[in-house]
């Protein structure tokens, strides 16, 4: 098979993936879409952009600009666009990469699938249930590969933590943790209508890690609990800034998720494994670290990931381009369905946790039919 002509639609954090497949040679970038003129202007032009964000934001945004316009003689033939429509319309188009704002995800990905396209969707899955549902039953209907943005799980640091799930030195695994402390999110995601809140915009991220923590891909949460606040005052943010969640799933294994977005520390992200026979211990690091204690002789392991792989923090980014090509590549349908049933159950626990941290009563799995994101 030759190379696969993408397209990347949004250019903020689609820049990253522009940079990614520029030093891919399984990619040939054929389109790239965004709805601002300036923002496709300044890929091939020296036009410096600034976004109205953070300092720091229009900094790292800035360097990721001109890496990408370095390698110029990959974005030679690129048809810059920017309407999302015509871009579906062009024939040459056979995968989609999307970036856009997180409201956007779910239509946006459902009208490239039923265009035709092989998507690499971004995280969360959708908003709401009933875009969620859509996005999947579109998924269901075609035949074209799609991947969900969960990069995470694709890292050296994950890919290994899983082969010690796989290998069952831990024993029964019965208790999962993920701590996390950072600054807050960036003005474009720090409104409930904007982003769907901190699970939706963010720690969906960790609930997917949860899932790649437990030997049974896929399984369903049975319910869950959250207490948090809005307890640093912020005018830029409508939603709580810390909360303990904890989530149950019908494997029996339980999970607590905690999350500040008022501190920015080193090791902003711990996680753990408790097991019956030995426990996990990891933060990300670098590009990630854990150690391990495992049998009756509680024998050490510890392990490093090479930190050259660290992709900004985005553990795994580079690896997610690729596993979208596999997917193209091996037109493995079912996984695909399997992809984006996993999105949909994501969703469900965001919701979930949303809907346990507004009314401080515990939900369950049947409570989630009429959820949708409170604005
Ligand atoms: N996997 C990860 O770790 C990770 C990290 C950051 C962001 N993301 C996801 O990537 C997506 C983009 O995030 P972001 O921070 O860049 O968002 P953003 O809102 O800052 O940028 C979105 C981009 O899309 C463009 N856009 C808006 N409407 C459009 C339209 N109708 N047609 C074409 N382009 C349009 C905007 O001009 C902008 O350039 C989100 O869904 C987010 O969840 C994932």
């Amino acid at each position: 098979m030759g190379s696969i002509k993408v397209g990347v639609v949004g250019l903020n954090f689609g820049l990253e993936h522009v940079m990614a497949l520029q030093a891919n040679p399984r990619f040939e970038i054929v389109a790239i879409c965004d709805i601002d003129q300036a923002k496709l202007d300044a890929l091939r032009g020296d036009v410096n952009t600034t976004s109205g964000d953070a300092v720091w934001y229009q900094a790292e945004r800035a360097e990721r600009l001109a890496r990408v316009r370095s390698r110029a003689d990959r974005l030679r033939q690129t048809r810059l666009i920017t309407s999302y429509h015509d871009f579906l319309a062009m024939p040459e188009v056979e995968a989609v990469i999307l970036a856009v704002p997180v409201h956007l995800n779910a239509a946006f990905a459902e009208r490239a699938v039923a265009a035709g396209k092989h998507v690499l969707a971004a995280k969360p899955f959708a908003l709401t249930l009933e875009d969620g549902e859509r996005l999947l039953a579109a998924v269901k209907a075609s035949d074209r590969a799609f991947v969900l943005g969960f990069q995470f799980r694709y890292s050296p640091l994950f890919r290994r933590v899983r082969d010690v799930v796989d290998s069952g030195v831990l024993g029964d695994i019965r208790q999962l943790f993920w701590n996390m402390t950072r600054m807050p999110l960036r003005a474009a995601h720090n409104r409930r209508d904007l982003s769907g809140g901190p699970y939706l915009a963010e720690c969906c991220h960790w609930f997917d890690l949860f899932d790649l923590m437990q030997p049974d891909s896929g399984v369903r949460f049975s319910r869950v609990a959250a207490f948090g606040g809005l307890d640093v005052p912020n005018t830029h943010v409508d939603f709580a800034d810390n909360a303990v969640t904890i989530v149950e799933y019908e494997s029996g294994v339980r999970a607590s998720l905690n999350f500040t977005y008022f501190t920015n520390q080193p090791e902003y992200n711990v996680f753990g494994i408790q097991a019956t026979d030995g426990k996990l211990r990891g933060d990300t690091e670098g590009a990630g670290h854990f150690v391990m204690w495992a049998g009756r002789t509680q024998d050490r392991f510890d392990f490093a990931a090479d930190p050259t792989k660290a992709w900004q923090g985005h553990l795994g980014f580079d690896r997610n381009q690729d596993v979208f090509a596999d997917a193209i590549e091996s037109g493995d349908h079912e996984w695909a369905v399997r992809e984006a049933e996993r999105g949909l159950e994501n969703l469900r626990i965001c919701l979930a946790a949303e809907r346990a941290l507004d009314s401080g009563q515990v939900v369950h799995r049947d409570d989630v039919a009429d959820l949708t994101v409170a604005s």
